[in-house]
């Protein structure tokens, strides 16, 4: 019921002001806060996201919501604790790791998501659903930056936690990502009723281009103008501020934004051997196919002009082919 949330919720927010203050005030934390401050995460920023630090010890918030007469049954349910096997008593689902609070659109803490200090599996670590925590409409970052999403209606999707608290010391205050899934419908839907246009700023590997191009029909079937900002291969956004500096990301990388038709156009691309008549045949007749969805004739001959040129081909025959993958849509 109401009473249950209303605690977890309570619990929640107490937790990640519990790991927060290790993090920045004890001994235990001090690892973890030379990590944060070793990848470039600023003080202001670590204040702002409240990011902590769960200790390696199995009971630290057990012990702590117990002194203060939280129901651990519902802390387990609620995701916050684990029930020990032999049901004598229970453990911290958090432990060694960076706590990253995850909150709802009221900007009350919901869940939690931890990250290793170095290399291993899982590397992160959310919360499990639970009757607060819905991570195929939970976006990280929402409440804060509902403030320029409508001022901009625009806003910008991260893959990582990492990417959207560098983003914002970087400057960029609209940017959210969903949580360790791919973005769903839901998602779009929260996002369309507060912006008109999206720019998908995923990493620069593989695993981040394939997402982005699942992700774009998404958010146009929503209704949102879809644009890709895209980084240099293998890299993230995280990588690109800490190598390159906020001033680049801003005006290399969000400023400089391609179409969704563009991006899948370049995407097709890396798939043909442009060296071959064969592949350059294959990604001329995919090329089209991509062109042919647009609805506006405009923008299709936009496209098409630019195929005709980059492989000297009649503008003619390059409609012609446009014209019969449209009949074939219908
Ligand atoms: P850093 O290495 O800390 O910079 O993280 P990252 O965001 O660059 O990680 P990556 O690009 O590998 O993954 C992007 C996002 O996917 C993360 O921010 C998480 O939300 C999620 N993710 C990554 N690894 C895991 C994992 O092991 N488990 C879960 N549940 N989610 C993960
Ligand atoms: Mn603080
Ligand atoms: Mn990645
Ligand atoms: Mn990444
Ligand atoms: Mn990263």
């Amino acid at each position: 019921g109401n009473g249950e949330r209303d605690k977890l919720v309570q619990a929640h927010e107490l937790a990640a002001k519990l790991y927060h203050y290790l993090l920045m005030n004890t001994t235990h934390g001090q690892p973890a806060l030379q990590y944060l401050r070793g990848r470039g995460v600023t003080d202001k920023q670590i204040d702002q996201f409240l990011i902590g630090y769960a200790p390696p010890e199995w009971d630290t918030l057990a012990r702590f919501l117990e002194k203060r007469e939280f129901d651990s049954a519902l802390m387990e349910k609620g995701g916050l604790l684990i029930g020990k096997q032999d049901k004598s008593g229970y453990i911290d689902r958090f432990r060694d790791r960076v706590m990253f609070p995850i909150w709802n659109r009221d900007g009350k803490v919901i869940a939690l998501a931890g990250r290793m200090l170095g290399e291993g599996q899982p590397k992160y670590l959310n919360s499990p659903e639970t009757m607060l925590f819905n991570k195929s409409r939970n976006l990280y970052n929402f409440h804060h930056a509902r403030v320029a999403l409508r001022k901009s209606r625009r806003v910008v999707l991260f893959e990582g936690y990492m990417d959207v608290v560098k983003a914002w010391s970087a400057g960029v205050h609209n940017g959210v990502a969903s949580m360790g899934t791919s973005l769903t419908e839901e998602h779009a839907a929260v996002l369309q009723r507060n912006a008109d246009e999206a720019i998908l700023c995923y990493d620069g590997d593989n695993a981040g281009q394939a997402a982005a191009l699942k992700t774009i029909p998404i958010l146009e079937k929503a209704g949102l103008r879809v644009q890709v900002a895209m980084l240099p291969k293998g890299m993230d956004p995280d990588e690109f501020i800490e190598q390159n500096g906020a001033h680049a990301f801003i005006r290399e990388i969000i400023e400089h934004p391609v179409s969704a038709t563009k991006f899948k156009l370049l995407y097709a691309k890396k798939n043909h051997i442009l060296l071959e008549e064969e592949g350059q045949k294959n990604y001329l007749l995919e090329a089209v196919r991509i062109i042919a969805v647009l609805d506006s004739p405009t923008e299709r001959e936009f496209y098409l002009k630019e195929l005709s040129r980059e492989f000297d081909m009649s503008l003619d025959s390059l409609k012609q082919d446009c014209f019969n993958e449209r009949q074939q849509l219908q």
